[in-house]
């Protein structure tokens, strides 16, 4: 098992961040295939809380090359500040060392987060809720063949040449809208002053990831956000803009099957940032337990996260559609101290009832939940380092959701330290 694939299984905010770190030891590369600084990997280590948004989470070990691959979109003012952080509290960060950027990775220019902006205020009441990073635009203009690449940062001439046409067109689109112009003049020399710190980070990332592949080298490939927001499997429209699944390694440069073994990680319950369907949502002083008791606010925009009952019928489909091999729950102190617990097992649309989650059904604002009470615990779980130290209650929720899901549990987290974790232990 050398090449390993971690995959959030809801809708972001899984514990990924957490696992990772716990799986990074012994790993050699940590690799970023998708997404950019819309995702927000919290790693608790002693007293210290690290967020992390673009930078691989094996950062924070010594020994690890991370690495932003194709795929990945780069927001270059946000990564070196996101190292100047890291160094500042004590974190080795060394482009060309242990942070190697791919030359395919597309870059977020200024003018991506003022378009993001404004294409969510003419969405209107159908606006999707992004985190305003230019997430979508960079990845629109990646498809659309007008986006630069961290390659691109090479020669400033050219450099320059390309900045004038591509902001040119967005600056036809964006006045109009009201929106600040984007002034080439001021845009270059702040961007040249990023590709000083970032430029010795840049190479071939695919070209090292398929040696290292052949060499069999430990490699953790680190996924963003939750499959339940994958442009092509998730809540579409409500989705963010690439894909985030296993699929997502291809733009790496390296092919999804090189990978030995899928991790999928979701939360003990729901949770949701942003607008679209979350059928099992709480609007009652239940919910807002569950965020308060998790903690639930955004780490990369502090927005209040959406919160609801373990969806069983959304978890099955992204653990089927995505290959998981495991499923390591998170969270689950977080619901301890209710009466019941619940799960979602089944849907009702127009008096249909659905086991299998209506991938496309333009009808999921419009879902009826069936539920599966079960007994909730009293007890503080967060000390419990063995299975079978857990409250019988506990035990037997993690069992059921095993069985109704269908994806072994290896693991239980009961808090955010990197030693609060439980391998499940059946005997
Ligand atoms: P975007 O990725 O900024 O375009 O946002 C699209 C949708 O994905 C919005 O609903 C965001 O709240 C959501 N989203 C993006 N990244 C994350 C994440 O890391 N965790 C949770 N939700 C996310």
């Amino acid at each position: 098992m050398v090449a390993s694939c971690i995959i959030g299984a809801q809708w972001g905010d899984e514990g990924k961040g957490k696992v990772i770190d716990l799986l990074a030891e012994g790993v050699d590369f940590v690799v970023r295939y998708s997404g950019g600084n819309n995702a927000g990997h919290t790693v608790v280590i002693g007293d210290q809380r690290y967020a992390l948004h673009l930078l691989p989470s094996g950062i924070l070990r010594d020994n690890i090359v991370n690495v932003l691959a194709g795929g990945v979109v780069i927001d270059p003012w946000h990564l070196v500040s996101e190292i100047e952080k890291l160094r500042a509290v004590g974190i080795r960060v060394e482009p060309g060392e242990n942070l190697l950027i791919s030359n395919s990775a597309h870059l977020i220019l200024p003018h991506h987060r003022l378009q993001d902006q404004a294409m969510e205020e003419l969405r209107g009441k159908g606006k999707i809720g992004t985190t305003g990073r230019g997430i979508g635009p960079a990845y629109q203009d990646r498809a659309n063949r007008s986006g630069l690449r961290f390659g691109d940062l090479a020669d400033p001439g050219r450099l320059a040449e390309r900045l004038r046409q591509v902001v040119g067109e967005k600056n036809l689109w964006l006045e109009p809208l009201g929106q600040d112009r984007v002034d080439v003049d001021e845009l270059l020399p702040a961007l040249l002053e990023t590709v000083e710190v970032l430029w010795p980070a840049g190479c071939d990332t695919s070209a090292l990831l398929r040696r290292w592949l052949r060499e069999d080298r430990a490699i953790l490939f680190e996924g963003a956000q939750g499959l339940m927001l994958d442009v092509d499997i998730g809540t579409y429209p409500y989705v963010t803009s690439c894909s985030v699944g296993l699929g997502g390694v291809a733009s790496a440069g390296v092919s999804p099957r090189a990978i030995d073994r899928v991790i999928l990680v979701a939360k003990a319950y729901t949770t949701r940032v942003g607008e679209g369907p979350l059928p099992t949502e709480l609007h009652d002083e239940t919910g807002q337990r569950i965020r308060d008791q998790g903690h639930e606010y955004g780490t990369t925009t502090g927005r209040p996260r959406r919160c609801g009952w373990l969806d069983a019928v959304a978890l099955r489909y992204a653990c089927e559609a995505s290959g998981g091999d495991e499923l390591y729950l998170t969270n689950l102190d977080v619901l301890s101290g209710f009466d019941v617990v619940r799960v979602g097992t089944s849907y009702e649309i127009d008096g249909e009832s659905y086991e299998v989650f209506p991938a496309g059904s333009p009808k999921l604002d419009t879902v009826r939940v069936q539920y599966e009470d079960l007994p909730g615990w009293d007890e503080d779980i967060t000390g419990c380092r063995s299975f079978t130290a857990l409250p019988a209650a506990a035990q037997a929720y993690v069992d059921f959701l095993e069985k109704t899901i269908g994806v072994a549990i290896p693991l239980v987290s009961v808090g955010p330290g990197r030693d609060q974790v439980i391998p499940r232990n059946r005997g």
